[in-house]
Parts: C-alpha cells; structure tokens; sequence
C-alpha cells in the first residue's frame, strides 16, 4: 500500500493519497479540520474522469463535513474520502478492505462512513481493518443504520420554524411542494401531512408519486415545474445544484427548505435569493439529522442524545436567518462564518 501525504489547501489539514496495485484501490481521504474532533464524512465511490477532479471533490466535501459537522453540534470535525471506481469487475470486499487499512492508517484522525456509490457491505468490510468507521448495521435498538428518518425529521422541524419565522404561522393548513419522493422526501410527505400540511409533490418516478399521492392526498405536478408552484414552502429532496438562475428566478415560494445536499448551483444563486426575498434555509444545517445519527452510532450514545441534537436544528436556523436579515447578507453565508468561528474557536481553546 502506497501512501503520500501533502498540504493541499491553506484551510485543509491535509490530503492523503493511497493505492493498493493488489485491489486496484485508487483515491484520497481529505482532512479539513480535526478541530472539533476526528475529521468525520462518507466514502465516495465515483467514476472520475481525472485525479484532479476526484482531490477537488474531496477537498470541497471535506470542508462541507467540517461546516456541517460544527454547526449540528458534533464534536467532530470534517474529511472525506473519494475513491476512484476501477473499470470493469472488481473484488469489492477486497477493496473495501484495502480502503479500510488506509482509514486505519490514519490514527483516528478521519472516521468514515458510506455516502454515493457506497454502503453498508462495504463499511463491514472496512470494518474488518479498522474500528474508525460507522454507518453499520444497528444493534440492539442503538442509533445507526438508515440515517434518512432523522434526516426526514431535522427538514420537517426546520420548515416549522422557517414557517413561524417568515409568516408567524405553522405547518396545519401551510402547503408544502417537495421536489423528490426517495427516502427522505417520502419520509418527510408523511412528517408533514400528519402535522396537517398540504402537498404538492414531484418525481421522476411516477410510482413514489402515485403512492404519496394516495397516501397523503398530495398533488402531484411535473418535474420541471415544481418549484414554480404557488406554494408557501419549496423543499428540495431531489439531487443538488436545482437552483440556478432559471429555477429562483420562476420560484412559486418565499421560502426553501429541504434536504438535498448543495442546492445552489452558484455562489450567485445565494444573492439571487436574497434579492427576491426568498428565504433561503442553509442545506448543511437543515439536513443534519443524518450525520447526528451515524455520530451518534460512531459515538456509542443513545437515541435520546440524537433527538436532543436533531431537536436543535430549527433554533439553529432561526438564529441564522434572523442574523442574515439584520446582516442583509445570503443565509448560507451567515452559516459558513458561523461554521468557521466554531471550528476556529475550538483550535484555539486546543492550541492553548
Ligand atoms: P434518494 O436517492 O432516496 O431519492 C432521491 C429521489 O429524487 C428519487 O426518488 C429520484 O427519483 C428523485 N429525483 C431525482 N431527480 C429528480 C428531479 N429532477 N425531479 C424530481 N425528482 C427527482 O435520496 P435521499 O436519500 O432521499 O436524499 C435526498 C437528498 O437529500 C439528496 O440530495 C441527498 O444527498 C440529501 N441528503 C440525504 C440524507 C439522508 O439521510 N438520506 C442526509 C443528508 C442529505
């Protein structure tokens, strides 16, 4: 196993490289910060077309680990693995394998878990190499496993206090367009249809649609016009980078709050929003239930300690929000300093 080791970013602590000829391993675990604690985010699997977009990748879902990770509370801090996927066949478990006696040879510093193109075999066979991993199978009613409900949960707790902070209301008779029906989206329909929320819901899959349709009575619209729907929350539960210039500028809601992961296509998108007066909840800090689950696995604390965290979520957001108004400044610019002082507190509180 071959490892390297440099400084790649002046607010990363590192990027390793490792290879194994024996298993075709190829990829790079990214450190952001281990301010908070062990640099904590998923393995990546992707087929990248070259090394240099794989370690740009890397280093960018690194740095969003560490912000999100501070801001949900943990102590953890941010990292991210990449791994490049071998053409054709390949010996997964081996693989894994291999990937686990690279986290090991860490020391603790990063602690992985699945993410795209990963999952829960794959973390067992990492787990044969090295304990620093989590997103396994649950044991004996313990925190773990499916971190989507959790996930679901932060989102609907999150749209309630958008809700109450823009218009002074709650979700009983609010109409809620959730873009994408997958685990979190369908989780997140039931969440907000008990709470006596109306649904406008879309996908590319006209079964998730037909049965949340049925389910819930919601009202299902096509996918490229949902976000243009009269409605009082847009949440995003689909893939990221949905709101482009096109998409803001025809939004139907003042509010948009949902789980998918970097929902702005642009930095440009953050002012945009602004200038429409759409609030625009920050994804990192309304999807955090997930990460609060797997830490809490990784952690070995029970499910009272992740309802505790998920539960401070919507405060969270509204201190946020209520910030970036009196700042006139975009929501996710007020989370990321918010994120930065945090991890730089804790390297001073370190340091000294
Ligand atoms: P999923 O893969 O289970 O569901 C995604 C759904 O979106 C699928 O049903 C898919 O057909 C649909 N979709 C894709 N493109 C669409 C489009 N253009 N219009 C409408 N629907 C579309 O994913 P999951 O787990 O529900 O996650 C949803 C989002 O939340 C993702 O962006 C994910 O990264 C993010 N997220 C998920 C967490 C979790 O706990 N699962 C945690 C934090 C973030």
């Amino acid at each position: 196993m071959a490892r390297s080791s440099h400084p790649a970013h002046d607010l990363h602590e590192g990027l390793h490289r490792f290879e194994d000829a024996a298993t075709g391993l190829r990829g790079v675990i990214a450190i952001h910060s281990t301010a908070l604690g062990p640099a904590a985010g998923g393995c990546r699997m992707w087929a990248y077309p070259n090394p240099q977009m794989m370690m740009n990748d890397a280093l960018r879902l690194a740095q969003g680990m560490s912000f999100k990770n501070a801001l949900a509370g943990l102590p953890l801090g941010g990292g991210k693995a990449v791994i490049q996927r071998p053409a054709g066949d390949f010996d997964r478990r081996r693989l894994f394998a291999a990937f686990g006696r690279a986290v090991q040879s860490l020391g603790g510093d990063y602690v992985t878990a699945e993410d795209v193109g990963t999952g829960v075999a794959d973390m067992e066979a990492v787990r044969g190499e090295t304990r620093f991993v989590a997103g396994l199978p649950p044991q004996g009613g313990r925190p773990g496993g499916d971190p989507s409900p959790w996930t679901a949960l932060g989102v609907k707790l999150a749209i309630e206090a958008a809700l109450k902070w823009r218009h002074g209301r709650g979700l009983d008779g609010a109409t809620v367009a959730v873009q994408g029906l997958g685990a979190v989206g369908r989780d997140l329909c039931r969440r907000l249809h008990e709470a006596g929320a109306r649904l406008v819901v879309a996908d590319l899959d006209e079964a998730r649609v037909a049965q949340v349709a049925r389910l819930y009575g919601a009202r299902a619209v096509a996918p490229d016009a949902i976000h243009a729907v009269p409605v009082d929350v847009f949440a995003p539960c689909a893939l990221g980078g949905g709101l482009g210039e096109r998409v803001v500028e025809s939004l139907g809601s003042a509010i948009v709050c949902g789980a998918a992961n970097n929902q702005l296509a642009s930095v440009h998108d953050a002012r945009r929003l602004l200038e429409r007066g759409v609030t625009y909840c920050p994804d990192y800090v309304v999807n955090a239930g997930g990460i609060i689950n797997v830490a809490a696995e990784y952690l070995g604390q029970g499910v009272a300690e992740v309802e505790a965290a998920v539960a401070a979520i919507p405060g969270r957001l509204q201190q946020i929000l209520a910030r970036a108004d009196h700042e006139r400044l975009p929501a996710g610019t007020v989370a990321d300093q918010l994120a930065r002082q945090t991890i730089a507190d804790a390297g001073r509180r370190n340091a000294a």
